[in-house]
């Protein structure tokens, strides 16, 4: 397993470029590693960031996680939050939807995973939050710029948005771009870090893989929404 946590980590840093032809998740022992350890380590870190951001989730809105992998970003945000919210998980990889499904369940959230690719996906007509972790940065560049402006025009209309993205800068070199645009529409930008115990499974297999989380970290882009009172 920490063989298989190396070869995800490589296809994450060293081998971008082929992301988006899905390579992170082909291979059974990638699929384990993601689900053991970068699912649990993005659920973390989603949480930490709901609870420090001054926002809220609509009332009576569907959470929309798209780019959902095993579903950690949706939940983690849905089960911050006091009422009670119907969570939508888009993915293009049939085993994260069904990882999804699996999630939102163990959850006992109201929630569906669907397969679909994010830049397609027909966004729900109702209040919406609308949350991408670790998603955007896999996508082509023309298909994630077609999703600045759905984003933005979204938020203008009262709906919240999360983004949520690894700080190194060259796994997002568009960040900035999106900042600025965020903070024109008077979104926020945050850079953080949280020192946060890990589930005892997660740091087994982060020691044996010669990784180091005991810092995690991460950078997120926020808009619309109500605030939090
Ligand atoms: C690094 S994982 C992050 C998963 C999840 N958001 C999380 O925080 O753990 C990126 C996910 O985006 C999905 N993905 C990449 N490009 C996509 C696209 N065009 N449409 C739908 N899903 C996509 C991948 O299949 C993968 O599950």
């Amino acid at each position: 397993m920490a063989r298989a946590l190396r070869a995800l980590s490589s296809a994450y840093v060293e081998r971008r470029s082929r992301l988006d032809e899905g390579t992170a998740l082909s291979g059974a022992g990638k699929r384990a590693a993601f689900a053991l350890f970068y699912g649990p380590m993005h659920f973390l870190i989603v949480s930490e960031i709901v609870r420090r951001l001054p926002a809220v989730i609509p009332a009576g809105a569907t959470l929309v996680d798209l780019g959902c992998g095993t579903g950690a970003a949706g939940a983690a945000w849905a089960a911050a939050g006091s009422s009670t919210v119907r969570v939508v998980g888009v993915d293009r990889h049939p085993w994260a939807v069904s990882e999804a499904g699996w999630t939102y369940r163990q959850f006992r959230l109201d929630g569906r995973a669907r397969r679909g690719d994010v830049a397609a996906f027909a966004l729900p007509r109702g209040r919406s939050a609308l949350v991408a972790a670790f998603t955007l940065n896999e996508l082509p560049e023309g298909v994630r710029e077609t999703m600045l402006p759905r984003l933005l025009d979204r938020a203008r209309h009262g709906d919240a948005v999360l983004i949520v993205e690894p700080i190194a800068k060259a796994v997002a070199p568009w960040w900035s771009r999106w900042r600025v645009e965020f903070e024109r529409a008077g979104g926020r930008s945050d850079e953080w870090r949280f020192r946060v115990p890990l589930p005892p499974l997660a740091a087994k297999l982060d020691h044996a893989a010669g990784l180091d989380h005991r810092e995690l970290t991460a950078r997120s882009l926020w808009l619309g929404g109500p605030s939090k009172p």
